[in-house]
């Protein structure tokens, strides 16, 4: 692997790259309707404390937790309060009408052992909402996937990490699980929370429509392999704005497994990866549509923007890309 091309941090170079332009910029009012979540009437607040969390970090509180969602979920919707503490668990299930709101100074941290996700591979998150409307993530505090626990051996360009494929679980050595996803969910809100060393990818969405990322931030440790910041397949309607993004692997990726993926708009934002910072294919079978990205800052990282489709594919038509400063 290449050493890490020391770009000078912030308008060493600034540059207008239109391959398409079909508006003209404009990206301060999103275009996308924002998830109703707030519009909701009496949302119901349920700490998982009281349903038994201990929040210590040694004892599993993942039944405490998953009962407060389906509780809050029964209700009606609302929140689910996670107090400061260390909450340590298997994977949990959001679910319709719920926002986890974990407080400042309370971390929800993922189990490392396999047995602590589902059976099928995709379905391993820290925590998953599939198939919900309305949900989000907020709250102060952070949801840590303790990547570092993975490595089996560091090295200063890119640690050796567990690979579960001699369980039979999954085959390669990328056979770990990701922190946060929403699979065919709508109605998307994560703001105000910190996604921490995920032992995998870290934010994934997965044919989501309506989907909005903003003022929050993804950590990942700079050596530890596949730990992309935000990946967004076949999903409409994203929006991702003043996000600081600080990973080992790409920061913003688009791609298309099974599907298109129409309007994605990532602005006021901030980049550092070992990989690259917008990476649009590997996958990238059908169209990728009117994708906009706007004053996005790319400190310390290998590349800029990586535009692949090794996997053959359709169109990309980018509306714009303008103001990135490496
Ligand atoms: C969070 O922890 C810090 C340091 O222990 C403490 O000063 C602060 O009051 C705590 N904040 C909350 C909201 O618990
Ligand atoms: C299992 O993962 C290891 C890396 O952890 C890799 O070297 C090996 O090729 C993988 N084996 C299979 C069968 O995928
Ligand atoms: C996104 O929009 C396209 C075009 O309308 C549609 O074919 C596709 O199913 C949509 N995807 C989702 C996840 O809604
Ligand atoms: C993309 O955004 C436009 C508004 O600019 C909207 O008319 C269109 O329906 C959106 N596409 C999808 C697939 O949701
Ligand atoms: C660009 O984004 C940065 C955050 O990365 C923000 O501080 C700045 O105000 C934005 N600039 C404009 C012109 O919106």
């Amino acid at each position: 692997m290449a050493l890490p091309l020391y770009l000078h941090p912030f308008l060493t170079l600034s540059f207008i790259f239109i391959l398409y332009t079909q508006t003209s910029p404009h990206t301060s009012s999103p275009y996308i309707r924002l998830p109703s979540i707030q519009s909701r009437s009496e949302p119901v607040r349920i700490s998982v404390a009281d349903f038994g969390a201990t929040g210590d970090g040694i004892h599993y509180d993942t039944v405490p937790i998953q009962s407060a969602i389906d509780a809050c979920t029964a209700a009606g919707g609302g929140r689910v309060v996670f107090p400061p503490g260390k909450y340590l668990t298997a994977t949990v299930f959001l679910k319709s009408g719920v926002v986890l709101e974990v407080q400042k100074n309370a971390t929800v941290y993922g189990g490392t052992r396999l047995e602590d996700y589902p059976v099928e591979q995709n379905r391993w998150y820290v925590v998953v909402a599939e198939d919900a409307e309305d949900v989000g993530i907020t709250g102060g505090g952070e949801i840590n996937g303790q990547g570092l626990e993975f490595v089996v051996r560091f090295d200063v360009r890119k640690n050796v990490m567990v690979s579960w494929n001699r369980t039979g679980a999954c085959d390669g050595d990328e056979c770990r699980p990701r922190l946060v996803g929403f699979i065919r969910s709508k109605n998307i809100r994560v703001w105000d929370v910190r996604l921490s060393e995920p032992a995998y990818w870290c934010l994934h969405l997965v044919q989501c429509d309506n989907t909005y990322i903003h003022d929050m931030s993804i950590y990942g440790d700079f050596n530890i392999p596949n730990n992309d910041g935000i990946d967004i397949d076949d999903s409409n309607n994203t929006v991702i704005t003043r996000v600081n993004i600080n990973t080992g692997d790409d920061a913003i990726c688009p791609k298309t497994y099974d599907g298109p993926l129409y309007n994605l708009t990532a602005t006021d934002s901030w980049i550092r990866t070992k990989s690259s910072a917008i990476k649009l294919g590997s996958a990238s079978w059908f169209e990728f549509k009117q994708l906009r990205f706007d004053n996005i800052t790319i400190v310390d990282s290998h590349r800029g923007l990586g535009l692949q489709i090794r996997d053959g594919g359709m169109n990309m038509i980018l509306d714009y890309i303008t103001k990135i400063y490496l």
